[in-house]
């Protein structure tokens, strides 16, 4: 069976054609970054209108790189929610236009799905049940994932995500966009010990997270040096890296102990960082759990997930998206 992902959530477009739920026959991610740069983050206006110029080439030059004809194609899996609106209409809207005219079945799928089932475009895949944490963006959510279709959320954040967060630090402390990687960049040559900056715990035994006061703490700080010269900015990078990576380890497995859950699978754009993956990956082998992690492609926006997360739905019975469905700006998933 063959499925064609289509994503558009934000500011990727993307296409990808998997066969069945196994290989991943080809799979484009156009990003943005040069448009938003310059404003310090997305712009939902232009993301928009770039996915317009970007999806019939993209599906087009991804078909032909898997050697398939769109004739061949089984299924068309679209992201239909979360994200912005403007986004999500475009990829959406083309997946039902190229299913009406094409009579393949489309589905849409949600985004978290995607992030929840990426691990699985990878050759060593976990056993059910696994601790999802999905770190990005939008969000920061753990999840106990039963099976390829059940999702139980079990804890998620009460204000910003992870990756926003990183993003609003990158744009105080005038690092670029994307954030995320900017900050890890320059954290490298920084001290993680250098600023004692705060670690939302919340109520004891709470599997929620809160990153808004770290954020704040991180601004007041910045404010403190006269010149920017004067900031030490990878020493602030290290250390507010450092929190949030303290936060997201202790309470996944927290969430793991609580559960009794023994496999811990990371998903979302911010889990393509590398402190985090390291630091999961000692706590993890000194508590007797297993670990694993997408190759960073597979963690940031891509529609080879959805390509997954859609194939499991489809296969599962559930019935086709209707043309008349519309996209959401917040997860189904809880
Ligand atoms: O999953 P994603 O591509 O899009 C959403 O669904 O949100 O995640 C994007 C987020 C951004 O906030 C970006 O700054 C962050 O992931 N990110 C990182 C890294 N790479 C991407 N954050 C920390 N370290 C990274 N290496």
């Amino acid at each position: 069976m063959l499925t064609l992902g289509i994503e558009s959530s934000c500011d990727d477009t993307s296409a990808a054609v998997l066969l069945d739920n196994k290989k991943l026959l080809s799979s484009i991610v156009s990003g943005q970054d040069t448009i938003h740069a310059k404003y310090g983050g997305v712009v939902p206006e232009l993301a928009s209108r770039k996915h317009l110029e970007a999806i019939h080439p993209i599906v087009e030059e991804v078909l032909s790189q898997a050697g398939v004809a769109l004739d061949d194609i089984d299924l068309i899996a679209a992201t239909q929610g979360p994200g912005l609106i403007g986004s999500l209409l475009v990829g959406f809207s083309y997946a039902k236009s190229l299913s009406y005219v094409s009579n393949i079945p489309y589905v849409g799928v949600d985004h978290m799905a995607g992030h929840i089932l990426a691990i699985f475009l990878e050759e060593k895949t976990p056993p059910f049940p696994y601790i999802s944490l999905i770190v990005s963006g939008g969000t920061t959510s753990l999840f106990i994932c039963h099976d390829f279709r059940r999702f139980q959320l079990i804890g998620r954040t009460r204000d910003d995500a992870a990756g926003e967060a990183f993003d609003k630090v990158a744009k105080i402390l005038n690092l670029g966009y994307p954030g995320g990687p900017a900050v890890a960049e320059v954290a490298k040559t920084g001290s993680e010990e250098a600023f004692s900056f705060p670690r939302a715990w919340l109520e004891p035994q709470s599997l929620d997270f809160s990153f808004s006061g770290l954020k704040t703490s991180v601004f007041n700080t910045f404010q403190q040096y006269q010149t920017k010269d004067a900031v030490p900015t990878a020493d602030i990078s290290a250390s507010f890296q450092k929190a949030i990576v303290d936060v997201l380890v202790s309470k996944t497995l927290l969430s793991a102990q609580q559960f009794s859950v023994d496999t811990i699978v990371l998903g979302g754009g911010v889990s393509a960082n590398a402190k985090l993956r390291e630091t999961m990956g000692d706590a993890c082998y000194q508590n007797g759990f297993k670990l694993f992690c997408p190759h960073p492609r597979f963690c940031t926006d891509n529609a080879a997930m959805i390509a997954m997360a859609g194939y499991h739905k489809f296969r599962d019975g559930s019935p086709t998206s209707a043309f008349d469905d519309d996209v959401f700006s917040r997860s189904t998933l809880g």
